[in-house]
């Protein structure tokens, strides 16, 4: 490692073997052996983007084992990575060099349910979809869904309080987590696994592991509380000629359909593009003609007439007043989840055109098309944007309910040359309208020494603090979060 105060993983691989060592390349006959093939999908993240050389993966089954292994890498300075679904778009889930990695997958039980408050207990390893499955059949639902639910971890999601797709409605994982389990870096074990809604009693200390990115502690259970699943849900997606008109539609939606609105996501005609040129298969356009702008809403209500009846109003005065140039609405489950699936795909769909420059910003909502348009004329001025140039697209798609833009810039390769032409003009730009550069995705290895676009100098100090009184040894994801960490 680079580190000065991590040892070098060979020491451990001399060491005694542990039954907690459960993938570890080595030539000691009484450990488990994997090859390199084995390893690679924890070295690697889901871009393809960072890579990671260790040596070692651990995938405790309980809260006491994590503690083991942790105490252990702290006592010989050895450096760790906390693992969830390995989903993380931001570099942070994966070694630098050959941290040990702390895999979370067999740490996945589901401890309990309250089904008069709706609260949920659970390991930190279980799969987001396997929980909402879970809390579904008994008339409830996660408070959030991503793309990435069918393996990201809850611990996961805590870690980086993920937004997604239901953030607009049930909001952020700071108020929905009710209390949580840690394994600080020192392999103490903090037990906040409270269940109470209401608890004033000093410091909130779960807030702090709430979008630590495994920078201060290891999250190996989650209290949360879960909505009631709606009855009936509404899908539609319509075609708009101009971001105005998806501005200007937000809050006319929102008016109309009230406490009934559950998500507002617009794409543009690129990011459309790529989905029909590259997603899974059954991803469809539903319109005849292409247009510059989709925006999908969602509703979800507990008396389907009642809300048949307010979205049907809603669409005829939205297309007869010309608010959109038109408009689907799915009729049935199926046709639910293939047109949320235009929506979702895209990402996938960007990973099969080439390697992906992932920006996720969170800016006044007026100014969000300007930024994915400025990109775009800046590459075509320099002749890299098109088939077979540097950059092949520019696509704009996100949460607009909650003001936060994606731009993925589709490359041929990922190199420092491309990256110089995208950074810093993205981040300066973005910290000029007050932006932020890290809205739900976190900060990982690609931002770490970003957070100043963001952040003042001040906040950092006192972060760097806190980052030193859980971390005194740096154990935890070094060079990744913070600058210098
Ligand atoms: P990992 O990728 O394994 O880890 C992420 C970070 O958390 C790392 O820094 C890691 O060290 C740390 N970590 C993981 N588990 C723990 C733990 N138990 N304790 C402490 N630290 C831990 N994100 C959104 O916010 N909104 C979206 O809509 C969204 N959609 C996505 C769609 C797709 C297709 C993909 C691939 C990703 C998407 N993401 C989204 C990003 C990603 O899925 C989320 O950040 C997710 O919360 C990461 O969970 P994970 O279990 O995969 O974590
Ligand atoms: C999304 O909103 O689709 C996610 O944040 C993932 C991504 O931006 O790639
Ligand atoms: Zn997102």
């Amino acid at each position: 490692l680079n580190a000065d105060h991590v040892t070098s993983i060979a020491s451990l691989l001399s060491a005694p073997s542990s039954s907690l060592l459960t993938t570890i390349s080595t030539s000691d006959s009484s450990i488990p052996t994997a090859d390199a093939s084995d390893l690679e999908s924890f070295n690697t993240d889901w871009m393809n983007k960072y890579k990671g050389q260790s040596p070692l993966v651990v995938k405790p089954k309980s809260t006491k084992e994590v503690a083991d292994v942790v105490n252990y890498c702290y006592e010989h300075g050895i450096a760790v990575v906390p693992q969830g679904g390995n989903t993380g778009l931001v570099g942070g889930g994966v070694p630098v060099h050959d941290e040990v990695v702390i895999n979370l997958s067999n740490l996945n039980n589901i401890r309990s349910f309250d089904e008069v408050s709706g609260t949920l207990v659970c390991d930190a390893g279980c799969v987001l979809e396997v929980l909402d499955n879970h809390v579904g059949e008994k008339g409830y639902m996660m408070p959030l869904d991503l793309g990435a639910k069918g393996s990201c971890h809850i611990g996961g999601n805590v870690a980086t309080n993920a937004g997604g797709l239901r953030f607009l409605r049930y909001g952020s994982l700071h108020g929905n987590v009710l209390g949580l389990e840690v394994v600080l870096p020192d392999g103490r074990i903090l037990d906040g696994l409270s269940t109470l809604r209401k608890d004033n009693t000093g410091f909130d200390l779960k807030q702090l592991f709430i979008g630590s990115e495994g920078s201060i502690g290891l999250i190996t259970g989650v209290s949360i509380v879960t909505p009631r699943r709606p009855a009936a849900f509404n899908v539609s997606v319509f075609g708009l000629n101009s971001f105005e008109a998806v501005q200007k539609l937000f809050p006319k939606v929102k008016a109309s359909l009230g406490e009934i609105l559950s998500a507002f996501e617009f794409f543009d005609a690129h990011a459309m593009s790529l989905v029909k040129g590259h997603a899974t298969a059954g991803v469809k356009d539903p319109f005849e003609a292409a247009h510059p702008f989709y925006v999908l809403i969602e509703t979800g209500g507990s008396n389907k007439d009642h809300d048949d009846e307010k979205l049907s109003a809603l669409l005829e005065e939205l297309i007869e007043d010309e608010w959109v140039d038109d408009g689907v609405l799915a009729e049935n489950t199926t046709q639910i989840s293939q047109l949320w699936a235009l929506r979702e795909s895209i990402p996938e769909a960007a990973g099969k055109a080439g390697r992906v420059y992932k920006y996720d910003l969170s800016m006044p909502v007026e100014k969000m098309n300007e930024l994915v348009e400025e990109m775009r004329s800046r590459f075509e001025s320099k002749g890299i944007l098109g088939a077979d140039k540097m950059f092949s697209s520019v696509v704009g798609y996100g949460h607009i309910g909650d003001g936060n833009l994606h731009i993925n810039i589709v490359a041929k390769e990922y190199s420092d040359e491309a990256e110089r032409e995208i950074e810093p003009f993205i981040y300066e730009w973005t910290s000029n309208v007050n932006g932020s550069i890290s809205a739900e995705h976190g900060l990982g290895r690609m931002k770490a020494e970003k957070i100043g676009y963001s952040k003042s100098d001040e906040s950092i100090r006192i972060m760097q603090d806190l980052k030193k009184l859980f971390d005194p040894k740096g154990i935890f994801n070094p060079h990744k979060y913070l600058p210098g960490a």
